[in-house]
């Protein structure tokens, strides 16, 4: 492992959402003010999109880790259950105990009883579901009822949805219009631009208790330009060029290490090509007119 030979505390790209490395840039900034409004404003439902790798997991993580004690946070990841099987994990989340035999009508009064019981202690139940995009359309239907729970006052659950631009075709179709009036508040992560990129590296490297310069300026100016700001991308090609910087038995990751983890991860930056912005597409038709051959991606 490299952490000894560069002198830090832990890996500064590892692929797990953690909210200990979370960079602030603009989107996300914007992001948790509209999470941080809406769940003021005791909305039902929020909504957070973005590609594949732009952070949304993430950014669910670090709003949790700001929560204070009188939220009480369900989060379901796994979305792609049935009515049934949904209600089951809503019930488990709310810390309620059921029989296994308890018939799929009575778990929601069981759900509506421990509802009405938070909200008694001043408890604020917010249900976060990762993936939404994949939650069938009959479960879609399910939510909806359960968030229509409410005191004469409030709601009694709020409802925060993440999920990839496929959400958003989901909840455009036609019977899916009740759900979709009732989405008060969302937001967009999108792929970070250039000067967001290179903080974001030395953030993650500061954090790991290394120096930004741990990595050339070149060397992060490319990874910036072929990752296109998307964060999984970044942190990918970034741990592997400081791999092949540690293979070499270099103290600094340079562009010819970024080079090699770009050759490297040629299969996963292909899959990212069509969501690539435009700034990102125009400097890396220049790079790869610049390197002799170019790599694969661009050729
Ligand atoms: N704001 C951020 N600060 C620090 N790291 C981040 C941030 N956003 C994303 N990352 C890193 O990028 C990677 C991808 O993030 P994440 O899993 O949150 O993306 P996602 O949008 O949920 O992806 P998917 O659509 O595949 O579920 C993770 O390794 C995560 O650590
Ligand atoms: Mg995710």
């Amino acid at each position: 492992m490299y952490l000894n030979h560069f002198k830090l505390n832990q890996k500064p790209f590892n692929l797990t959402p953690d909210a200990d490395m979370f960079y602030l840039g603009d989107a996300q900034q914007k992001a948790l003010n509209t999470l941080a409004i809406a769940l003021q404003q005791g909305e039902g439902f929020i909504k957070i999109s973005g590609e594949v790798g732009t952070g949304k997991t993430t950014l669910c993580r670090k709003l949790m880790a700001m929560m204070g004690d009188n939220y009480h946070i369900a989060h379901i990841n796994n979305s792609f259950v049935n009515p049934c099987e949904f209600k089951l994990l809503l019930a488990h989340e709310l810390g309620i105990v059921l029989n296994h035999d308890v018939p799929s009508y009575r778990i929601l009064l069981h759900i509506q009883k421990q509802l009405v019981m938070l909200a008694r202690k001043n408890k604020k139940v917010v249900l976060i579901i990762d993936e939404a995009q994949a939650m069938p359309r009959d479960t879609l239907e399910a939510l909806r009822l359960i968030s229509n729970l409410e005191t004469g006052k409030r709601k009694l659950i709020q409802i925060i949805l993440l999920g990839q631009p496929e959400l958003d075709e989901v909840l455009a179709r036609n019977d899916m219009r009740q759900l979709n009036q009732r989405i008060a508040y969302q937001a967009e992560l999108k792929a970070m631009d250039k000067v967001d990129s290179m903080s974001y590296l030395a953030t993650r490297i500061q954090i790991s208790g290394g120096h930004e310069s741990l990595m050339s300026k070149q060397a992060r100016e490319l990874l910036c330009r072929y990752s296109a700001g998307n964060p999984r991308i970044l942190n990918i090609l970034a741990d592997k060029a400081l791999m092949c910087a540690f293979s070499e038995g270099d103290l600094q990751v340079d562009k010819k290490a970024v080079k090699a983890a770009i050759a490297d991860s040629n299969a996963v930056l292909a899959k990212q090509g069509q969501a690539f912005p435009r700034w990102a597409v125009a400097a890396c038709v220049a790079a790869a007119l610049i390197i002799p051959g170019g790599f694969g991606l661009w050729t």
